[in-house]
C-alpha cells in the first residue's frame, strides 16, 4: 500500500469509528449542509451524486428539496454509510453505495453533485471537484463546502508561537469558490476542542506531519485555554462548479 492509500485508509478508520456518536458533536457540520442546501439549483426530476454523505446531514435537505430526486448516497466508510442509510430507511428513492470520490463511475452523468464538508479529506481536492465536474449532464451543477485555509486561526497562532507543527490538513486553492464563513467556536477547554475533532472525524493529521509529544500537547493546549479562551474559528468555503 502507497502512502497515500495509507492516509486515505487512516481517514476512513477514523470516521467509521466515530460514525455512532458523529450527530452528538457535529453540529457544525449541521450548519454547513443547511448552508449548502440553499444553493441548490431548480431540477424537477434529477438525478443526484452525493459523495461523503456521513450520517446524512445533507441527504435530508437533498430529500426535502428534490422529492422526484433519484439519489445515489456515497460515502468511503461503510460505517457512515450504513449510519446514513438506517437514518433515511424508508426512502426508497435513495440508493446507498460505498464509494471513493475521488474515484466515482466514469461512465455515469449527474445533474447535481453534492458534497459537503469532504472535499478537505481528499488527496487532491481540486483535482478530484474537476473530475467531478466531467459527470456533469449539460445544465448540471456540483456543489460543495469545505474548510478554508483560516481554519482554527487561535489554535494555529499557539502552535506558531511554541514552534511546533501543525497537523490541519490543507485543502489548497479550490476551484468555483462562491462563498465563505467563519463560524466563532467556544470550548469548555483545549481538550474539548481536540475531543470534538476527534469525534467529528477531523483530528486526522495531513499526511507527514509529525505527531506532538503529550509534553508538546500540554503545552499548546495550555496556551490555547489562557491566550485563546479556547476559541476555535471554523472557516468554510462554499463552491459551485457548472457543467
Ligand atoms: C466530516 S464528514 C461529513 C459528512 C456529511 N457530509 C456531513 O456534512 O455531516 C466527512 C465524510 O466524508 C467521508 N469521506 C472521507 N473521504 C472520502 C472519500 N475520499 N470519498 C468519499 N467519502 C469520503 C467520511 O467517511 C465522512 O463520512
Amino acid at each position: 500500500m502507497n502512502k497515500i492509500d495509507f492516509h486515505k485508509r487512516e481517514v476512513v478508520e477514523r470516521f467509521s469509528l466515530t460514525a455512532l456518536d458523529y450527530e452528538r458533536h457535529a453540529q457544525l457540520q449541521k450548519l454547513v449542509a443547511a448552508r449548502l442546501a440553499s444553493f441548490f439549483p431548480k431540477f424537477e426530476h434529477p438525478h443526484i451524486l452525493e459523495i461523503g454523505c456521513g450520517t446524512g446531514y445533507l441527504t435530508a435537505h437533498l430529500l426535502a428539496h428534490y422529492p422526484g430526486a433519484v439519489c445515489e448516497i456515497t460515502d468511503l466508510s461503510q460505517a457512515m454509510l450504513d449510519e446514513c442509510a438506517q437514518n433515511f430507511r424508508d426512502h426508497k428513492q435513495l440508493q446507498f453505495g460505498l464509494m471513493d470520490g475521488e474515484h466515482p463511475d466514469l461512465g455515469k452523468r449527474y445533474d447535481l453533485i453534492a458534497t459537503s464538508m469532504t472535499p478537505q479529506w481528499f488527496t487532491q481536492p481540486a483535482k478530484s471537484l474537476e473530475r467531478l465536474r466531467g459527470l456533469l449532464k449539460p445544465r448540471g451543477v456540483l456543489l460543495y463546502s469545505t474548510i478554508g485555509p483560516d481554519l482554527f486561526p487561535q489554535w494555529r497562532s499557539v502552535l506558531r508561537e511554541l514552534g511546533l507543527p501543525c497537523g490541519l490538513v490543507e485543502p489548497g486553492d479550490l476551484p468555483g469558490v462562491i462563498d465563505e464563513e467563519i463560524h466563532q467556536m467556544h470550548f469548555e477547554s483545549g481538550v474539548q476542542f481536540l475531543q470534538n475533532l476527534k469525534v467529528t472525524g477531523a483530528s486526522m493529521p495531513r499526511p507527514g506531519y509529525r505527531a506532538l509529544s503529550a509534553g508538546e500537547l500540554r503545552s499548546a493546549i495550555r496556551l490555547f485555554e489562557t491566550k485563546k479562551q479556547a476559541r476555535a474559528d471554523w472557516h468554510i468555503l462554499y463552491g459551485q462548479l457548472d457543467a
